[in-house]
């Protein structure tokens, strides 16, 4: 067992050094959080190198989420660089803290990374949407009312969801839609009426990841590409009851279609200098 540290950024420190050990990679260049329906681009980017089960590595837990994987991944990619793949996620409603939660970005940033793909499944707001489409996030809204930051440090948002990264999975995908993610602190699905809500807030996609992750990755320096897959419309715009496995369903049907379009996003951004 490994001693747990009290300093979140040592412990994701230990973690990436376990990770450089095990992988024999030492510098990873980008990062991908794989969530529900995204798990196949990990065949999809290069050649696995290495698999570290998430249990051995300092900080990391097996999701008690069914549809997260448990496994950290080593990927070479067609430019020769190597991404690592994040398919281990603590949510906010796990009750283990923000800082379990923004791990995985924190120890991204230590293993190298410099662009922090986050992908997620979400509720979507915007009635032209169908369950099974992939969204890129173009901003969010964190209402957790809880920050991964403590103490008098004052990150600039302004542009989190990189213009940059945004184009570049244009360029791949041109028809991509794009929308505001709004993350609630779950485990229940919204109400109708919070969903309203969200939509005069000016929200377009609800979950329960994503935005903590993000302000914690820009605070580390990342650069961030955020996706959403549409598992469902949110509550009370689709008529029937939400559930988790329709979720999971959603997602496992769209993974044939979004692991290469995610392994084409990342490996542009890669030639494109991450
Ligand atoms: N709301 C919040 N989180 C979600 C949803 C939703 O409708 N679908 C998948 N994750």
């Amino acid at each position: 067992m490994h001693a747990q540290n009290s300093d979140p950024f040592a412990l994701a420190q230990a973690a990436a050094d376990v990770i450089a050990t095990r992988t024999g990679i030492t510098r990873h260049r980008i990062a991908i959080t794989l969530g529900s329906g995204w798990k196949a681009a990990a065949d999809h980017l290069g050649e696995t190198v290495a698999e570290v089960s998430a249990p051995d590595v300092p900080g990391f837990t097996v999701s008690g989420v069914a549809g997260h994987t448990g496994v950290l991944r080593s990927v070479r990619m067609s430019s020769g660089e190597y991404a690592l793949i994040i398919g281990a996620r603590t949510h906010l409603y796990e009750g283990h803290g923000v800082d379990a939660v923004v791990h995985g970005v924190r120890t991204a940033a230590a293993a190298g990374a410099e662009v922090m793909v986050l992908t997620n499944g979400a509720g979507g707001l915007n009635r032209e949407w169908r369950a099974g489409q992939p969204v890129l996030i173009r901003d969010h809204l964190n209402l957790t009312a809880r920050s991964p930051i403590v103490g008098p440090t004052f990150v600039d948002l302004t542009d989190l969801y990189s213009a940059r990264l945004r184009a570049l999975a244009h360029e791949v995908d041109p028809f991509l839609d794009d929308g505001i993610y709004t993350q609630l602190p779950g485990p229940h699905y919204e109400t109708p009426a919070e969903v309203r809500m969200v939509r005069a807030l000016g929200g377009d996609i609800v979950g329960m990841s994503t935005a903590l992750e993000a302000i914690a990755a820009r605070q580390a320096g990342l650069e961030v590409l955020g996706m959403s897959l549409i598992t469902n419309l949110a509550a009370g715009i689709q008529k029937t009851p939400l559930n988790h496995s329709e979720v999971l369903e959603a997602g496992l049907a769209a993974e044939d279609r979004l692991g290469p379009l995610l392994a084409r996003i990342v490996n542009r951004i890669t030639e494109a200098g991450a």
